[in-house]
């Protein structure tokens, strides 16, 4: 089986690279990320250098690049994780979501249907929901409704693949999943920030009331859904992919688990000004993957957070790198503004 993995360098895709050179190793590997701020190529180094995995630095939204990648190899199956990811970086501006996340896959999918891929999971969030109050969770039949550059944008990329599906029969399978966490993240997001900010004894600036609500799934749980959808999910469905009601924790509960773990005391909490256009709670319901491919979550919140923690802990050479630089003029402008305003 021949495998393209797009955004292969960022967090998710990088775990996901891993976990295939371990549970598929017999799949050939190709990881594709043209390395933006997010992307990281040291997270995969170790797998490229051993030659388990051919590293492409090709940009999605380049098409003659793309059109030409799909006529000199032929791919089984391709994983689409490339995206801007980060909702606050799209409030600041929203260009780059456009096209990276619109035109980009659309570029992949006219390449991929050119070049006769079986399978192309298109790897997509549960943000294109909107936002729920305490009650109800969201089926892969709720209409999307983003709140967000970010998710606005992933909604548009998750209808054309399905537009794609109805006009041409390309066989796409549209995943989407909750917050995931782990090893490998961009310490912009929560947990990262925070483990990251309270081990160098910074606050940590939570937004509004700190009770949003957010369903997190250890990522290589995410990695193995993604796997067994690709077997045997459907072409021309959506699959939420989800944690455990146990995983749905507010925003202000993670933070205290976390100073909890690192021994670290609660006045490093900061509340700020909220995030504009902020969604209260996310929550999936997870029927359709659970029962059609027999898959549901592996690892408890408790147990996931504890890892993350210590993978933080064993790297900080990894996020010390990370947050100098353009980091810190980004931390500057989304912060900056935020201070004493809650
Ligand atoms: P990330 O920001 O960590 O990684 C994104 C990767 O894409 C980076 O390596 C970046 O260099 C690469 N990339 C960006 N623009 C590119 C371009 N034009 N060409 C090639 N590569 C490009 O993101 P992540 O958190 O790993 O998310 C991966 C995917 O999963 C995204 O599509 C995201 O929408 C989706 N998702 C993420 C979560 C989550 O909690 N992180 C949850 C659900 C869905
Ligand atoms: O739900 C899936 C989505 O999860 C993915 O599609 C996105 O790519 C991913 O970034 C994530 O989006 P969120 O906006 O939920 O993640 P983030 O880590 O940015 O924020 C999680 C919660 O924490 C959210 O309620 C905002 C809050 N927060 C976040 C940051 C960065 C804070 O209170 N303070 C912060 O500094």
């Amino acid at each position: 089986m021949k495998t393209l993995i797009t955004g292969a360098a960022g967090f998710i895709g990088s775990n996901f690279v891993h976990y295939l050179v371990s549970e598929r190793p017999d799949w050939q590997v190709s990881a594709l990320d043209v390395l933006t701020y997010a992307g990281n190529f040291e997270n995969i180094a170790s797998l490229v250098e051993s030659g388990k995995v051919e590293f492409l630095k090709i940009d999605i939204t380049d098409r003659e690049a793309i059109e030409d990648l799909f006529k000199s190899e032929q791919f089984d199956i391709v994983f689409h994780f490339a995206a801007e990811s980060h909702v606050d970086r799209s409030i600041l501006g929203a260009d780059a979501f456009v096209k990276t996340n619109v035109l980009g896959t659309q570029i992949l999918i006219d390449a991929a249907r050119a070049g006769k891929v079986e399978r192309f999971m298109h790897i997509s969030t549960d943000e294109v929901y909107g936002s729920l109050d305490s009650k109800g969770r969201f089926s892969e039949n709720s209409p999307l409704n983003p709140s967000s550059a970010y998710s606005a944008s992933k909604a548009g990329s998750d209808l054309l693949c399905l537009a794609a599906f109805k006009t041409h029969g390309f066989p796409v399978i549209v995943t989407r999943c909750t917050n995931n966490y782990g090893p490998y993240q961009f310490p912009e997001k929560l947990i990262p920030l925070f483990i990251t900010n309270a081990l160098e004894d910074r606050e940590l600036p939570l937004y509004g009331d700190g009770m949003n609500v957010r369903s997190w799934l250890y990522v290589t749980d995410h990695c193995e859904a993604l796997v067994k959808l690709a077997e045997s999910g459907r072409v021309g469905e959506v699959y939420n992919i989800g944690g455990e009601e146990e995983a749905e924790v507010a925003n202000l509960e993670v933070t205290r688990l976390i100073l909890k773990e690192l021994g670290k005391p609660e006045d490093l909490i900061k509340k700020v000004a909220d995030r504009p256009g902020h969604d209260r709670r996310y929550a999936l319901s997870c029927q359709k993957i659970r029962e059609e491919v027999g898959w549901q979550p592996t690892i408890s919140f408790a147990d996931g957070l504890k890892r993350t923690i210590d993978w933080y802990l064993a790297n900080s050479d990894w996020w010390k790198r990370i947050k100098s630089g353009e980091y810190l003029e980004y931390y500057k402008k989304n912060y900056g503004a935020r201070e004493g305003k809650y």
